[in-house]
């Protein structure tokens, strides 16, 4: 075999790259025992199978730039065996000062409508974002956003393995689904994500702003309170 000379420079970086290996195998071992599960299509640290601490795997997530600005990272809460799972857009100034999702004016809002149907946020319910980080002014989540902070959502679902998700709001629901249509067109359908089915409903912002329509709203949370009655 032709012997290859590198340089220092060169060498120092081999030797980064065979640590963050060796860390990387370490890490799996703690969470999987010996067993070694390769998962081709994800190139970061496996995530862990229990709620609480894939929490704490992801918590110091510096993917996106949304990171600096952040106070909290906000990650969701409730329920972990919930039946129903409502997923938002993105924390709030109030939700990423607490690290906690819908606690500002809105979440109050939902706090009543889930009471309605005779739930509350930890009971039998689980709350959380399409984004686990604060947007600066509460501008739309960008693309680029979405596609990083997506897969940590897709492993939360697969844990909580709702009956139902709900989205709450246009950015929501289109950003999930991946749709252009309108929040009148969703509405009284039922869609699919990751085989769970999802309906649309309205954000709880919009509803204070338009109180109008919390008549619709209230159509839909009957709806939403029978698909998952036992
Ligand atoms: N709006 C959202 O979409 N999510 C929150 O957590 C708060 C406000």
């Amino acid at each position: 075999m032709k012997e290859k000379w590198i340089g220092k420079k060169q060498k120092n970086q081999l030797t980064k790259n065979l640590n963050a290996k060796k860390e990387y195998l370490l890490q799996n071992q703690e969470l999987f025992g010996k067993e070694i599960f390769l998962d081709i299509t994800q190139k970061s640290p496996p995530f862990s199978n229990q709620l609480n601490t894939f929490e704490k795997n992801i918590c110091n997530c510096e993917k996106c730039d949304l990171h600096k600005s952040r106070t909290n990272f906000v990650f969701g809460e409730g329920d972990k065996n919930a039946s129903l799972l409502l997923i938002g857009e993105a924390p709030g100034a109030q939700e990423d000062l607490e690290g906690r999702p819908f606690v500002g004016r809105s979440g109050k809002l939902l706090d009543k409508i889930l009471k309605a149907i005779d739930r509350d946020r930890f009971n039998d319910t689980y709350i959380c974002n399409i984004l686990k980080c604060r947007p600066p002014e509460n501008r739309n989540p960008s693309l680029s956003e979405v596609d990083k902070c997506k897969p940590y959502l897709n492993h939360q679902i697969k844990l909580i393995n709702p009956r139902l998700i709900v989205t709450l709001g246009l950015v929501a629901a289109s950003t999930l689904l991946g749709k252009d249509s309108s929040l009148k067109d969703m509405r009284n359908n039922i869609f699919y994500y990751m085989d769970y089915p999802v309906i649309v409903t309205y954000h709880p912002a919009f509803l204070l702003r338009s109180p109008s329509f919390k008549k619709n709203a209230w159509e839909d949370f009957k709806r939403i309170r029978d698909y998952i009655k036992d």
